[in-house]
């Protein structure tokens, strides 16, 4: 099968839905890509899942690069979106072209920056390097604490008008499809109907060209999802039983035993 440009995901839009989840590692991106999703997502919300972090702040430009590079190095047929952190953009133009183009380096194939309208100058200039930019408007959890908390998007006067600015200004700076996270279903359908780009929804209805869950959610290895994410197995559960049961065979002598001890026996 071949390999998912920027490009042809643009071109899924009102053909195909597009399937995106997030991985943050080699063996997740590689089950993830056997699985066929569309995109898979580098996404700084590894600060959570991954690292622990109360929140998206205080993930690094180090971060992404090491687990964008070992999700790359899975080679999946997926297309790879490198998620730039909290201030690896926001400072100016210069610094963002240069931190997008590390994430490139790194094997993405494809980066993600929160925003809008504010943010327009640097999508542009990434994408005149060569790097295709996917935006990221509604609920951006990057300006949490300007927003108010990680509230839904959409409902207060005005909002629905100021994401349809958003997305326009996206599109018109070259991105080639942008995330609408929590946010108003309505409006999110509204903002899809009116832009050419494709919108990959989370938490923001099924309006949308395509749907973007975190790994950690969609397998219920996050014991606090969002209201919005389905958990489509409880990989939790799977992995407590299995690793009980390693610690009673380790303790009862059971593990090792001899089919498991030197020499090799042929399975
Ligand atoms: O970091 C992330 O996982 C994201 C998704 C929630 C879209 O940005």
């Amino acid at each position: 099968m071949e390999k998912v440009t920027a490009r042809k995901l643009m071109k899924m839009k009102g053909r195909q839905k597009i399937a995106m989840v997030t991985a943050y590692d080699y063996f997740s991106a590689r089950i993830v890509d056997e699985a066929g999703v569309d995109a898979i997502l580098v996404g700084d919300s590894l600060g959570m899942v991954v690292l622990g972090l109360p929140n998206t702040l205080s993930v690094t430009m180090e971060d992404m690069v090491r687990h964008t590079e070992a999700v790359a190095r899975a080679r999946p047929r997926a297309l790879v979106v490198g998620d730039m952190p909290f201030l690896s953009y926001e400072v100016d133009v210069r610094e963002a072209v240069v931190n997008a183009g590390r994430l490139a380096a790194a094997g993405a194939d494809a980066v993600k920056l929160e925003g809008g309208e504010e943010f327009a100058d640097r999508v542009r200039a990434i994408v005149r390097a060569g790097i295709p930019v996917m935006g990221h408007i509604g609920l951006t959890p990057q300006r949490y604490l300007r927003l108010g908390g990680y509230r839904l998007v959409g409902k207060k006067p005005g909002e629905a008008e100021e994401l349809l600015r958003d997305a326009e200004a996206l599109q018109e700076a070259g991105v080639f499809a942008i995330v609408i996270e929590h946010t108003v279903p309505e409006v999110a359908e509204m903002v899809t109907r009116r832009i050419e780009v494709p919108t990959i929804c989370i938490g923001a209805g099924p309006g949308c060209d395509g749907q973007v869950l975190v790994f950690h959610d969609l397998l219920g290895l996050n014991p606090e999802p969002p209201y919005f994410a389905k958990k489509y197995a409880d990989l939790a559960g799977v992995i407590r039983e299995a690793v009980a049961r390693y610690v009673e065979e380790v303790r009862s002598g059971a593990f090792p035993g001899e089919e498991y001890s030197p020499p090799p026996k042929k399975k």
